[in-house]
């Protein structure tokens, strides 16, 4: 059985003081957690939770990385530099870089090339708008947008991703896909990794994302695919978090 893994997507959101509270509240309710848990955090801050949660239960990674391994990208930070403060994951191809800065797919598949050429663990965002779900076209849409990193990946590489599902309808609206609705995809996604990595696939983590909160997160989690959540909102708020860090 694949154990469960909790990410906190804190978005651009935090301050140094409002950091240390969350972290703090967190920590304090950790006992009898059974699941994986991080923390992907704005990059100013990596510092600050690299020293609160170093030795302890909670991983900490980053929401976006370049492309490119360094040199003349103003404003990039490149995958050393997340090792360079300890991260194990960072997040790829979030809905809102494909929508606010068009990032592509391929764009996407090298980002999380270069994670994984620095030993860090690409969570690779998909996840479908409601106009391509009400078109019927769901299964295509994250299809071709796992296919782009399935694609330039080498198949022994693919069992070291993790894949979240997030569907963009569901994300920050309160609305979230029904338990069967999130199943199926995570089914499809499945398959799309058996077929590229074989049984490799069976150890690939793929969370849900959208909407996830105390209230509907154990009937997802309960789900045979659905291997953790990536949580928004949520996650901005201890006792929700650790409520659904409890819920696995
Ligand atoms: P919400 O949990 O706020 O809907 O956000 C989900 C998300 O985008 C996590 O990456």
């Amino acid at each position: 059985m694949r154990a469960k893994l909790i990410v906190g997507n804190w978005k651009m959101n935090g301050s140094r003081a409002a950091n240390a509270a969350l972290l703090d509240g967190i920590a304090a309710g950790l006992d009898g957690a059974k699941a994986s848990i991080a923390v992907c955090v704005p990059a100013p801050y990596l510092q600050q939770c690299e020293d609160a949660l170093k030795g302890g239960p909670i991983a900490w990674g980053a929401q976006d990385v370049s492309a490119y391994s360094g040199g003349a990208y103003t404003g990039e930070v490149c995958a050393k530099m997340l090792s360079d403060f300890a991260c194990r994951y960072v997040i790829v191809g979030h809905s809102e870089r494909r929508a606010y800065h068009g990032e592509s797919s391929e764009l996407v598949a090298k980002k999380a090339q270069a994670a994984l050429g620095e030993g860090l663990t690409p969570i690779v965002c998909v996840g479908e708008t409601l106009e391509q779900r009400e078109a019927g076209r769901t299964v295509d849409v994250v299809g071709a947008q796992l296919g782009a990193v399935l694609e330039l990946l080498p198949a022994e590489a693919v069992g070291k991703i993790v894949v979240a599902y997030e569907p963009v309808w569901a994300i920050g609206t309160g609305r979230t896909a029904t338990p069967e609705m999130a199943q199926e995809v995570h089914a499809q996604l499945r398959a799309q990794l058996r077929a590229r990595a074989g049984s490799a696939a069976d150890g690939v983590a793929i969370l849900y994302g959208g909407s996830m909160k105390p209230e509907n997160a154990h009937e997802l989690l309960a789900q045979p695919d659905i291997d953790g959540g990536l949580i928004g909102g949520a996650a901005l708020k201890a006792q929700d978090f650790l409520a659904i860090i409890h819920a696995t």
